[in-house]
């Protein structure tokens, strides 16, 4: 048996310049958690390229959703982001990762922390009825250098607060915090400095960040990690993972430099 599934390409929607997201149809066969990644890729001179992506639908969609930069020279998605419909993508079978709510505590607020397309996890995790059973508050932060890239991020919550299903619980637990980085736009500023400073609770109307009480989850680029991961340990929150579930979880997001 293959180790791979052969997907084919049912939409593509391009958000700006650098980033674009699209559907593929989904295997009966595949099983994930929200919040999990997974192999895909293109067979380039005969040979299938890979990289990891988190999977941005929800583990009942039908369907997979990716959402990925366009790097000019990237060996992948130099070629993903000339993806048309009806084209075909390899698929894993072993999606994995570690931003899955077994292996966080339950608490008061959750806090998901994202750069850049560190969003793509929580676009998942935020379609997880159990998040909303199991948290006060869900907390959708994103922080981008441009407005642009923040496209597709507030038509994700929009969709969800509409959503037939989930739209009673998001509109009441769920709060979306959109910050850039390098110009002007309601919010502006990085998160760690937004939580060093307060401004982020202020600004949501919620109680500072507790180990006690909140949890989190951060995706974003290696260094936007580090600063958090830092921040959240003196603060003594408790680093969570398979085999113990704790008070935060990590994960890069996959940036193909
Ligand atoms: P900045 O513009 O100040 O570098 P990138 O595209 O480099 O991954 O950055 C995405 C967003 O993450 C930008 O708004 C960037 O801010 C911010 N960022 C970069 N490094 C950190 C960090 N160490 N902590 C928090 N945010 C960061």
């Amino acid at each position: 048996m293959s180790n791979f599934y052969t997907e084919k390409v049912l939409a593509v929607r391009h958000w700006n310049d650098t980033l674009f997201s699209f559907r593929t149809t989904r295997n009966d066969g595949l099983r994930f958690r929200n919040g999990e990644f997974i192999m895909i890729g293109l067979p380039v001179n005969g040979k299938p390229l890979l990289r990891a992506y988190s999977i941005a639908s929800a583990n009942y969609d039908p369907e997979l959703e990716f959402y990925s930069i366009k790097v000019q020279d990237g060996p992948l998605t130099s070629r993903l982001q000339h993806l048309k419909e009806g084209d075909e993508i390899i698929v894993g079978r072993k999606p994995t990762g570690t931003l899955v709510l077994d292996n966080l505590e339950n608490g008061r607020n959750l806090y998901l922390l994202s750069t850049g397309t560190g969003l793509a996890p929580f676009a998942g995790l935020i379609r997880d009825p159990e998040i909303y059973g199991r948290y006060d508050r869900v907390i959708l932060t994103h922080g981008c250098r441009f407005v642009s890239e923040l496209a597709y991020g507030e038509k994700l919550v929009q969709s969800v607060l509409e959503d037939e299903f989930l739209g009673e619980d998001a509109r009441e637990k769920l709060l979306y915090y959109p910050t850039v980085t390098r110009e002007a736009f309601r919010n502006t500023g990085r998160l760690t400095e937004l939580m060093q400073s307060g401004k982020l609770y202020d600004d949501l109307g919620l109680a500072p960040l507790s180990a006690e009480e909140d949890r989190a989850m951060i995706c974003g680029s290696p260094h936007m990690l580090a600063d958090l991961k830092t921040m959240l340990l003196e603060a003594g929150f408790v680093e969570g993972n398979h085999g113990e579930a704790g008070q935060f979880v990590v994960e890069k997001a996959f940036v193909e430099k």
